[in-house]
């Protein structure tokens, strides 16, 4: 019996010495100290013993299964530091490797344009203020000056949504909007996108941005708007750049004009910025017509101001020196990370 359990154990811990995985120690538990196994068996021989050497191989066989258990957790724990090890090895991480690159964005040419004229006309006192995209026909036109069947609405045809709703076509309905609720006088810039069925080119898009801006208050006079403008296009294009109005038509003012700026460029002596005249256009503008006051809510008699309208595009491609408004819309981060 004694030679038996020695066999026994060394097989055991021989088997438990080659094992490879963690599975295979399980098995050889079951092979050796399971209900089943060869340790359990030669306990069940104990009734053939004589009783008096019972006590003596009961220990020898508990003796044994310690052996067994023991070496068992040995392996056990070596066996899983291995594996914990390979582990390791197979899902190392190479900090050598470069780094992906963060791409950080940043401004839109139109929006640092934007940004720029804000500065500008907020340092002077004005708000900015919001008007809706989709605009009703009584706000972009009639309220305009533009009854139905005037020429400029022909000239800016657009997307109508229905018969009273449309995609505005320019940001002058803001003004109608302010001069309804608003508490006077006003000063305000309006900035925001503006819809024409345009064909796309260097120059046209059928979706771009304008600035609408409009004073209004007791004694304002064509001098407030010439000094304003003339202010403005100082600050955005350079203390050296002066400014020229020439008369000009819009329905919703009167008189009205068209500023040009002096080349910032060639700083008025003609280049090919300016088609060498020396000059460039900037902006729309003149003092509010007497009947869209009135439309307004707003008496004429006891109250008068000046309103213009600003191309951003035209600024961001002029102030950038960008020769093709496409370039603005295509989103190529190539382009954009140079502003
Ligand atoms: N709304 C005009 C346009 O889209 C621009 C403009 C001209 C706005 C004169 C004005 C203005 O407020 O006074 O062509």
């Amino acid at each position: 019996m004694k030679e038996r359990l020695e066999q026994i154990c060394r097989e055991a811990i021989g088997r438990i010495e080659s094992a490879k995985e963690l599975d295979t120690l399980n098995d050889i538990r079951v092979a050796f100290l399971g209900k089943k196994g060869e340790l359990t068996s030669i306990m069940k021989s104990m009734k053939d013993i004589a009783p008096e050497e019972r006590p003596a191989f009961g220990q020898m066989v508990n003796k044994t299964r310690a052996q067994i258990e023991q070496k068992m957790e040995e392996m056990k724990t070596r066996l899983a530091r291995q594996a914990r090890q390979a582990q390791l090895k197979a899902e190392v991480i190479d900090v050598t490797l470069p780094a992906k690159k963060g791409n950080l964005g940043h401004k839109h040419p139109n929006t640092i344009a934007l940004d720029e004229v804000e500065r500008i006309f907020i340092g002077m006192g004005y708000e900015v203020v919001d008007g809706p995209e989709v605009e009703k026909d009584y706000y972009n036109f009639e309220a305009l000056n533009i009854p139905d069947g005037h020429p400029a609405k022909d000239e800016q045809d657009t997307f109508y949504i229905n018969k009273e709703f449309l995609l505005r076509t320019q940001t002058s309905g803001a003004q109608v909007h302010v001069m309804e609720t608003a508490p006077l006088p006003i000063r305000m810039i309006s900035p925001g996108r503006v819809y024409r069925s345009d064909e796309v080119d260097a120059t046209h898009s059928p979706c771009f941005h304008q600035i609408e801006g409009l004073v209004i208050d007791r004694h304002i006079t064509f001098a407030d708007l010439k000094g304003t403008l003339a202010e403005f296009a100082r600050e955005l294009f350079g203390e050296e750049t002066k400014v020229k109005f020439r008369p000009h038509h819009f329905p919703f003012t009167e008189p009205s004009a068209e500023m040009d700026v002096t080349c910032f460029k060639c700083g008025g002596k003609g280049c090919r910025m300016c088609k060498g005249s020396g000059w460039i256009e900037i902006l729309g503008c003149g003092m509010v017509h007497p009947r869209v006051l009135k439309m307004s809510g707003i008496d004429p008699e006891e109250y008068s101001g000046f309103a213009f309208g600003v191309g951003l595009e035209r600024i961001a491609l002029l102030k950038y020196e960008i020769d093709d408004m496409r370039l603005l819309y295509e989103n190529d981060k190539r382009f954009l990370k140079q502003f």
